[in-house]
């Protein structure tokens, strides 16, 4: 446990925040106002505005040493909230700054907490920033390094090509479509997955809330002519069920959304390759459904057998190109860097094997100690590559996609991710999954259906956000799913007027 000392009382949001930057560079740390040992590092902080304009800064001792740091910045806003909201991140800036001297750590993503890198380079452009302007307030403002400005300035580019009218699908929206049933648990996992067993009709029941709030979405949606923009099936995993029931859903959806012929994107996210079958692939390919993902996740067997997940690494490849055989046209893979056991050496075997493949797409995650998952209750027993492993395993998965002409079409960062580092999805150009941009730059609503989804509701005028979750488990879900929708619907009536009133 690392101590802070801290030369005032500050209040706790803002004490929040110093411990977040303070952990980007200790295991843990905790913010004080007392110098509780000879380890503990001294921060004070200076604040001083000239007209108006505020100025901080920050001098720090540890080890004997003294570093100090200043930024300064015109007022953005008169309103008092806004200048303190102004003036935490400056204080931030000048934390982050101190601290990087002190341990020789660079944190390349600076300051971003809590937003996405790609989201705040879009709202500075919809603001009418040049491309220059953007990314000098990236590096500025947030201290993010330059190469990652560049990469989020390339990803932004791609987005706006792959969605030339990002900024204006407010009137539509985007469905999710959540099955909570997986073969197993994986031990990183803290989606909505409960190991399928078909006992209790559980699977059953569940899938009759589905098709009700599919219905049900799927009228009001008619009712008030709003557009579909795309639909994804994730989970879980949602081949997880039988073909039949696949199909059901399918019928359902057709039946139910309105404009189906213009939806511009259905993906199912199969993933595992162990719930994978030709008569679910024939399904898919009855409804037209030809994008899905077949997820390794890693090529070495000790890895999967040690996260859980009980298929083999040829399971995933034979399942690959059987999937390309029946038809599938656009097919993701999703690997994870710092797996346990796993090193530079393990992760060139993933991409040597994923070469071979080429998958339309290919997303890089970075392991993230979720705080519910197996593997973070159990920390001890997993033994992961250290900071500078995972960031040379991402560079390296840079270099290959840039080798394999993929190029970067999304990035998200998440909490406890090893390295402080992200997530990047890539694709060849032109296959870039559309419902991951939507949802990554929250760029309209989308409106979550089955267990543990989550809704984003967006307003049109305004674009202001508000989130729901649907139950988490499926028995909750089956004694709330009714609930869940009337509340939906009472979002969608106070966002979107009725047809009728438009006339
Ligand atoms: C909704 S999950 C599941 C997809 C599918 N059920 C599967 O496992 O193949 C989507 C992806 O997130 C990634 N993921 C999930 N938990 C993670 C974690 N704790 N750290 C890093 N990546 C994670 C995995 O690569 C996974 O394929
Ligand atoms: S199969 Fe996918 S959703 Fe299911 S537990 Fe594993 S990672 Fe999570």
């Amino acid at each position: 446990m690392q101590q802070l000392n801290v030369n005032e009382q500050f209040p706790q949001d803002w004490i929040r925040m110093f411990t977040h930057l303070a952990n980007l560079f200790f295991e843990q740390s905790k913010i004080g106002t007392e110098t509780v040992d000879e380890a503990t590092i001294n921060i004070r902080f200076f604040e001083q505005f000239e007209e108006k304009s505020p100025s901080i800064s920050a001098q720090l001792q540890w080890n004997g040493q003294r570093h100090t740091a200043q930024f300064a910045e015109d007022a953005l806003e008169t309103d008092e909230k806004e200048l303190l909201r102004q003036k935490k991140r400056m204080y931030s800036h000048v934390l982050l700054e101190v601290l990087e001297q002190a341990t020789g750590m660079v944190q390349e993503w600076g300051i971003l907490t809590g937003i996405r890198p790609t989201k705040l380079y879009h709202m500075y452009r919809q603001e009418g920033k040049s491309v220059e302007e953007a990314l000098a307030l990236l590096r500025n403002r947030h201290r993010v390094s330059a190469r990652k400005s560049d990469l989020i300035a390339q990803i932004a580019d791609v987005q706006l090509n792959a969605l030339p009218d990002l900024y204006s699908l407010k009137q539509e929206v985007s469905i999710y479509i959540g099955i909570p049933f997986c073969p197993t648990k994986c031990a990183y996992c803290t989606f909505p997955a409960y190991a399928i067993h078909r006992k209790n009709g559980r699977v059953e029941n569940f899938l009759d809330g589905l098709h009700e709030e599919m219905r049900v979405i799927g009228d009001w949606l008619k009712e008030h002519d709003i557009r579909i923009t795309t639909i994804y099936f994730g989970g879980g995993t949602p081949t997880s069920i039988e073909a039949d029931e696949m199909d059901a859903l399918y019928q359902t959806m057709v039946d139910s959304f309105p404009h189906m012929e213009q939806v511009r994107e259905v993906t199912v996210e199969a993933g595992r390759p162990d719930t994978i079958t030709i008569p679910k692939l024939e399904v898919l390919k009855k409804w037209g459904i030809d994008r899905i993902s077949v997820n390794p996740q890693s090529y070495t067997d000790e890895t999967l057998k040690a996260i859980g997940r009980h298929h083999s690494v040829q399971e995933t490849i034979d399942k690959y190109w059987l999937s390309r055989e029946q038809g599938m046209r656009n097919i993701n893979m999703d690997l994870i860097i710092g797996l346990p056991n796993e090193g530079l050496a393990e992760f060139e075997h993933s991409l040597a094997e994923t070469e071979k493949m080429q998958p339309e797409s290919l997303t890089i995650h970075t392991l993230s100690f979720k705080r519910a998952s197996e593997m973070t209750r159990n920390k001890d027993k997993y033994q992961v590559a250290d900071r500078k492993t995972v960031g040379q395993m991402m560079k390296r998965g840079e270099e290959w996609a840039k080798d394999n002409g993929y190029i970067p079409y999304y990035l998200y960062r998440q909490k406890n991710i090893l390295g402080n580092l992200e997530n990047v999805g890539y694709s060849k150009p032109g296959e870039e999954s559309l419902y991951n941009i939507l949802i990554m730059e929250e760029a309209q609503t989308i409106i979550g259906l089955g267990c543990g989804a989550s809704s984003k509701f967006m307003d049109p005028a305004t674009g202001k956000l508000t989130q729901f979750h649907n139950p988490k488990e499926p028995a909750a879900y089956i004694l709330g799913f009714e609930d869940a929708i009337d509340r939906k619907i009472a979002y969608l009536d106070g966002l979107f007027p009725s047809a009728e009133s438009i006339k």
